[in-house]
């Protein structure tokens, strides 16, 4: 097969590095990739607007691609999706219709509704009268949530009442905004590959989405992640299938939208039970990074299938008995106002080491050739070893070789895991 990947973040290099890897490629070409992409031996990079679909269907038709994997969520929302499959390529991403389920908040919740997925109870709001009423009604903790993309940022849960209405301002300056029931309990991240009709789940992650350590600081779009959970309950991918990701993907195909792609459920195991905290219609970050390193089945194959509707012959999945666990280095500045151009050294000496691998995210060559930074989450340094502290130990073995000026990092990923 020859696959092309949109998009140009650690997550679109774990997945390149994954079909790279694969017997069943023969070229894996990364649009617009990242100079981490451009060095993967077995993948080259082709320069593409990823938000441009027309563009991106011409390159796929130029390079004869078999399959066309769509990274981020901005150019499923974008109908990047809709224009290579109305050209008969296969293509693994939720056409626009089916991506809005990450688009837009407010319609997840209809879905979710439709369907009796479990999630918080919400409001959506046009006023600040209205988001103040939902306010009240909720209590504290406050969960305000911005209804379109704001990639992981567009969250805020406070118990301080007027930090949750200045963000519910700011949010409907440009669109509505949605105010939830707080969930309690541990997050959990399951990626379920769907054809439209079945569902494929993938190893259940968790996901540290705070910047700083014991979860303080803002939302980010993810700091760090491990697999496999060895603490959660029994029969919880079997659940989530059942409860969670089916019937979304029939509600879809009932209205006539189907969901083909990553479907990526976002739950809490609160005290009264499993609840939706969000959908995405893509791969997650970090999560990718530490799912795929597992993975011991051809990824081109099940993408492959998802992408054509033949998920249901697929053959069961299989999975490395080793964990796996992921850094990211974020730049100075993260996540407010990142700052470009600082130089990056260590990454060669990081990969010499056992069991690491490290993703690029935003890096860039500079006019000597030099790596430097070039965007808020840098690096996905991932370990991987016997058991989880073996991965985690590894992982931050290859943070310690890499050196950014005022770059930042967890400490705590996977700690006690
Ligand atoms: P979202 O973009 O909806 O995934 O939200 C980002 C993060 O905010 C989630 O991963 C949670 O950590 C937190 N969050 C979102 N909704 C809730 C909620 N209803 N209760 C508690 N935390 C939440
Ligand atoms: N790691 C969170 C996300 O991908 O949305």
């Amino acid at each position: 097969m020859r696959i092309l990947v949109i998009g140009s973040g650690a997550r679109e290099h774990a997945i390149a590095r994954a079909l790279a890897l694969d017997p069943a490629t023969s070229a894996v070409v990364v649009a617009p990739g990242n100079p981490g992409t451009a060095t993967l031996p077995g993948a080259e990079n082709a320069a593409v607007d990823p938000l441009d679909p027309a563009a991106v269907t011409a390159l796929a038709q130029r390079l004869e691609a078999d399959l066309v994997v769509v990274g981020p969520e901005a150019p499923l929302v974008a109908g990047v999706a809709d224009a290579v499959r109305a050209a008969g390529i296969p293509v693994f991403g939720p056409d626009a219709a089916a991506a809005r389920l990450e688009g837009s908040k407010a319609f997840a919740k209809d879905v979710m509704a439709a369907a009796a997925v479990p999630t918080a109870m919400a409001h959506v709001c046009s006023s600040l009268a209205e988001v103040e009423a939902a306010l009240d009604a909720f209590g504290a903790p406050y969960v305000v949530k911005d209804d379109g993309l704001a990639a992981g940022k567009g969250v805020v849960v406070t118990d301080d009442r007027a930090a949750a209405l200045a963000h519910a301002a700011s949010c409907l300056e440009h669109a509505q905004v949605v105010v939830e029931e707080y969930l309690d309990g541990p997050e959990v991240s399951l990626f379920c590959l769907s054809d439209g009709e079945t569902v494929v789940p993938l190893a259940p992650a968790q996901d540290y989405k705070r910047l700083l350590d014991d979860d303080a600081g803002p939302n980010t779009g993810g700091m760090g992640a491990y697999s496999p959970l060895t603490w959660a309950p029994a029969g919880l991918t079997d659940e989530v299938v059942e409860r969670v990701a089916l019937p979304a993907v029939r509600e879809l195909a009932r209205r006539g939208t189907p969901f083909v792609g990553l479907l990526y459920c976002g739950l809490a195991l609160t005290s009264r039970g499993l609840r939706v905290v969000e959908f995405n219609a893509r791969f997650g970050d970090p999560e990718t990074q530490v799912v795929l390193a597992r993975l011991r089945s051809s990824l081109a194959t099940a993408l492959h299938a998802a992408a054509t509707g033949a998920l249901a012959s697929l053959p069961p999945l299989r999975w490395s008995d080793e964990a796996a666990v992921t850094v990211v280095v974020s730049a100075h500045g993260y996540p407010e106002a990142p700052r470009k151009g600082d130089p990056i050294t260590g990454v060669e000496a990081a990969e010499a080491l056992d069991g690491v691998h490290v993703l690029h995210a935003g890096t860039a060559a500079d006019d000597a050739g030099r790596l430097v930074t070039a965007g808020g989450r840098v690096l996905s340094v991932v370990g991987t070893g016997a058991d989880v502290a073996a991965a985690r130990a590894a992982a931050y073995a290859g943070v310690a070789e890499i050196a950014i000026d005022g770059a930042h990092h967890r400490t705590d990923i996977a700690a006690g895991r």
